[in-house]
């Protein structure tokens, strides 16, 4: 099997920001509610005119470039959303058409928070067995179109945004290890109800506010804090290293208190996990892939680090990847 890694990384984060301040005046909330209970500070929104695909085509031309790549490189496009501009065709087909990529395989994967990861080991696979040769992976939401913004128990929570990697063959280092988990029936903790075959939109569902996120938060927290550290502890042992071996972990950012409260069960102090959740809340699939991102353009990772992401999301579906940078 051939080794595989990432080549290039891009992200794309909408101008538009809305505070805890200006959240205070649209539900009965706080900035020291929203603050101490999850850590988020603010988060962005996509214009009027922003669909998932225009903020996954601009994450998706950075990542290329960063690669050294054209687009007529790429012949495999996955992207992780649950938030795609139409049930189809998918957004994948909208970013090969709009970045001129030819012969490609391009298809959507939903794993709501989970999808990056999902995205980057589906990926991984397809060139390790030397079916695809380069790789475009973009975690991309604009969640805020479904957001209930008259919820406070969600609409405090989410925000839009996309990060894209390159993933080819490598001669050394790469994907060390990766796993992937899911429990369906724990479905009904976070779901959307309505605007599928099962309960197509009528009048009846938009007076009840079914075609946005509902959330089962208490469950969902704890959950998150065991399958986070399952995770961690999984694709560490499959990669043969240990807590210890890690430079930087990359978790998905729901809640700093769920990755602070995993960190602690694993025995990793704070400086071995970025954040960036304070300024851009949950961006499910888009939030691993941001942070990736993030954190290797400030330096935070370096030649020969080992890299951990980390995430579980709706479904329920969990997983992670070791990565040696
Ligand atoms: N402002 C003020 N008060 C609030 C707000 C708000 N925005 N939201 C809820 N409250 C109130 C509740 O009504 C409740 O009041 P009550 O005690 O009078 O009933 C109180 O605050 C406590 O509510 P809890 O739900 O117990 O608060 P908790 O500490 O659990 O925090 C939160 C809630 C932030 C949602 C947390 O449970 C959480 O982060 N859960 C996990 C979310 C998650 O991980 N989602 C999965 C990934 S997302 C994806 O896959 C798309």
């Amino acid at each position: 099997m051939r080794k595989v890694g990432i080549i290039g990384v891009g992200e794309y984060l909408p101008k538009k920001i809305l505070t805890n301040q200006r959240l205070e005046k649209m539900v009965d909330t706080s900035d020291e509610w929203i603050t101490t209970r999850t850590g988020i500070k603010e988060r962005r929104l996509a214009a009027k005119n922003e669909a998932t695909s225009d903020l996954a085509i601009q994450a998706a031309r950075r990542a290329i470039k960063d690669a050294r790549l054209k687009p007529q490189d790429i012949d495999l496009v996955i992207v992780a959303t649950i938030t795609p501009d139409s049930a189809f065709p998918s957004v994948a087909c909208i970013l090969q058409d709009a970045l001129g990529i030819k012969n490609a395989a391009c298809f959507d994967v939903s794993a709501a928070c989970a999808g990056f990861v999902y995205a980057i080991t589906i990926a991984q696979q397809f060139i390790a067995c030397g079916s695809y040769k380069k790789a475009l992976v973009v975690g991309a939401e604009v969640l805020s179109s479904v957001t209930d913004w008259k919820d406070r128990n969600t609409c405090v929570l989410f925000g839009d945004g996309a990060g894209a990697a390159v993933l080819a063959q490598v001669k050394s280092g790469g994907i060390l290890a990766t796993y992937l988990n899911s429990d369906g029936s724990k479905k009904e903790l976070l779901m959307i109800y309505a605007g599928g075959s099962r309960m197509p939109i009528s009048r009846k569902t938009l007076t009840n506010r079914l075609h946005y996120i509902k959330m089962q938060g208490n469950e969902l927290f704890k959950l998150a804090v065991t399958l986070m550290a399952e995770v961690a502890q999984t694709v560490l042992k499959r990669a043969g290293l240990e807590c210890k071996d890690i430079d930087l972990v990359i978790p998905h950012q729901a809640n700093v208190r769920i990755i602070m409260a995993m960190a602690k069960k694993l025995g990793l102090p704070r400086e071995k996990i970025y954040l960036n959740i304070e300024k851009y809340g949950n961006m499910s699939s888009a939030s691993t892939a941001t942070a990736l991102v993030e954190a290797v353009k400030k330096g935070r990772i370096k030649k020969g680090d080992i890299v951990l992401l980390d995430a579980f999301g709706a479904g329920l579906v969990w997983g992670g990847c070791v990565i040696k940078w």
